[in-house]
C-alpha cells in the first residue's frame, strides 16, 4: 500500500456542532471477524465491518492465506474460512499498510501453522517493534527467516504446523500480543496460556468463543487475567455484528464537549468494558455525556451516547486505567488543554511504539498551539485553560494525531492545521464528511 501525496487540512472555530451520527464498525473486531473467519471453516457473515484501510488490508491478507472474501454492500462482507491447521502459503508479500494490529494478529496465525510468509508495511509499521510478539511465537515454534534491524519489517516468518502450548506472561499490556499467543495456540495439540498483568481489550477472547473455541478467564492479581485456551477446535462460520468504535466515537465526543453550546448524539457505540476509560476520565472532568438506550450487538453492549458542551476540570488519570483508553491519549491531551488546571495522565510508556511515537507529536502538537505542559518520565502533564492554536501539527502517519488536532482547531482561538489528514482513512475513512455534517468547519 503506497502513500499517496500528503494533504494538509485546517480546523476553525464555528458554530455549535449538532445532529444525531453513527461512527464505523470497531477496528479491532473488525480484523478479528476477518482473521476468525479464515480460520473458521464455512461462511462468516459480518455486518458493520469497518471498511478503513488497515482492516481492508487484513481482508486481502486473509485472502492470500485461502479465504474467500466477499463483500455484499456496504459493511456486509462474507468469509469461507479453510479451518485450523489448513492456511495456504501465500505467494505474494503481506502488505499491511499501516496496520499494528493486523500484521501482530496475522503474525500469530502465520507462526501456528506450516507456512512461510512475507510481512511488510508502510514507513510507520517498519518503525514498530515486532520482537514482543514474535518473543512468545518463537517459543512456540515458529522460525524468523529474515528481518529488518531491530526485529522490524519486512520480515519472513515460517509457522510451525504443529505449535507448542505454553504458558505465557505478557511483558506489556498489549492485546495485540496476547492475541497473538492465543491464535498460534489454536493449532497447538494442548492449551495456551496467557497470563496479563494488567487486563486488556477483550475482543479475541469473546469471539473465539463465539466461534466456538473452548476458552476459559479467570482474574489474576489486581488488575490481571489468566487465558487458557484449548487448542485444536473446530471453530464454525458464524455471523458477526460489528458495533460502533469507541476510539472513533472519541473525536466528534470531545469536539462536542469543547465547541460551546454543542449537543449532538452518537449512535449505538461499544461500552465494552476495556475500552470507556476515555468516558469515565472525562466525566471525572465534568463532562456531559448521558447514556441512553443501553442494548446488546453482537455480544457487546452498545448505547447511545448525547455529548453537550461542558466545561471541564483537570484531573489525574491513574497508570493502571491506560489499557481501557490507550487509543484516546492524543484526544484526551486536547481535552486537557482546553479544561481548567492540570491535567496529569500517569503512565504512557506504550504510547512511544503506537502509530506514530505519540508521547512526541501530541506534545510537539501541543507546543505548536501554544498549550502549556510537561512530561515527566512516563507521564504527561497538560496545564489548560485558553487555546492559542495556530500551529501546524506534524501528523508522522498516525490517523489519531490528526483527528485528535483537528479537534483542538473546531474550538482554539486561531486555527488549527494539520500537515497530512490521508491516514485518516486507515480507521475513520468518513471523518470529515461526518464531522462537517455536525457542523464543524474543516478546510483544505
Ligand atoms: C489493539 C490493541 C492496542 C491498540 C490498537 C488495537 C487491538 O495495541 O493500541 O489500536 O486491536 O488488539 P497494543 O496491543 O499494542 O496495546
Amino acid at each position: 500500500m503506497s502513500h499517496q501525496a500528503a494533504m494538509p487540512l485546517s480546523a476553525t472555530r464555528g458554530q455549535p456542532l449538532t445532529g444525531r451520527v453513527r461512527v464505523p464498525g470497531d477496528k479491532s473486531i473488525s480484523h478479528r471477524a476477518l482473521l476468525l473467519g479464515l480460520l473458521a471453516r464455512g461462511e462468516t457473515r459480518i455486518s458493520g465491518l469497518l471498511e478503513g484501510e488497515d482492516v481492508l488490508a487484513t481482508a486481502a491478507a486473509c485472502r492470500a492465506l485461502g479465504a474467500e472474501v466477499t463483500q455484499d454492500g456496504p459493511g456486509a462482507w462474507r468469509v469461507f474460512g479453510v479451518g485450523v491447521g489448513a492456511l495456504a502459503e501465500p505467494r505474494e508479500v503481506l502488505d499491511f499498510g499501516n496496520a499494528g494490529t493486523g500484521s501482530r494478529l496475522m503474525m500469530g496465525v502465520v507462526a501456528g501453522h506450516g507456512v512461510t510468509v512475507t510481512f511488510d508495511g508502510d514507513a510507520s509499521l517498519r518503525k514498530r517493534p515486532m520482537r514482543r510478539v514474535l518473543d512468545p511465537l518463537l517459543k512456540m515454534g515458529a522460525e524468523i527467516v529474515s528481518e529488518s534491524e531491530g526485529g522490524r519489517l519486512p520480515l519472513v516468518l515460517r509457522g510451525n504446523g504443529d505449535p507448542l502450548p505454553i504458558v505465557y506472561e505478557t511483558p506489556v499490556p498489549s492485546a495485540q500480543v496476547k492475541s497473538a499467543v492465543l491464535f498460534a495456540g489454536l493449532n497447538a495439540a494442548g492449551r495456551t496460556t496467557v497470563v496479563e498483568r494488567e487486563a486488556t481489550r477483550d475482543h479475541t477472547e469473546r469471539m473465539l468463543a463465539h466461534f466456538g473455541a473452548r476458552i476459559f478467564v479467570e482474574p489474576e492479581g489486581e488488575h490481571g487475567r489468566r487465558i487458557t485456551l484449548e487448542g485444536r477446535p473446530n471453530l464454525k462460520g458464524r455471523e458477526v455484528e460489528v458495533p460502533a468504535d469507541p476510539s472513533s466515537a472519541a473525536f466528534p465526543l470531545v469536539a462536542a464537549l469543547l465547541v460551546p453550546g454543542s449537543d449532538i448524539l452518537i449512535e449505538g457505540v461499544m461500552l465494552n468494558p476495556s475500552r470507556t476509560g476515555l468516558i469515565k476520565t472525562l466525566r471525572e472532568m465534568g463532562a456531559s455525556i448521558e447514556v441512553a438506550e443501553t442494548r446488546g450487538h453482537g455480544g457487546e453492549e452498545v448505547a447511545d451516547l448525547r455529548v453537550r458542551a461542558s466545561v471541564l476540570h483537570g484531573v489525574d488519570v491513574p497508570a493502571e486505567r491506560a489499557p481501557s483508553m490507550i487509543d484516546e491519549y492524543p484526544v484526551l491531551a486536547v481535552a486537557a488543554a482546553f479544561a481548567k488546571g492540570e491535567t496529569r495522565m500517569r503512565g504512557l510508556a506504550e504510547l512511544r511504539v503506537k502509530e506514530s511515537d505519540r508521547l512526541a507529536a501530541v506534545t510537539a502538537g501541543l507546543a505548536a498551539n501554544g498549550v502549556d505542559h510537561r512530561v515527566e518520565g512516563d507521564d504527561l502533564i497538560v496545564r489548560g485553560g485558553r487555546v492559542r492554536g495556530g500551529g501546524t501539527v506534524e501528523t508522522h502517519l498516525d490517523h489519531r494525531i490528526a483527528m485528535s488536532f483537528l479537534c483542538m482547531g473546531l474550538a482554539s482561538d486561531e486555527p488549527v492545521t494539520v500537515d497530512d489528514a490521508t491516514m485518516i482513512a486507515t480507521s475513520f475513512p468518513d471523518f470529515v464528511p461526518l464531522m462537517t455534517r455536525l457542523g464543524a468547519s474543516l478546510k483544505a
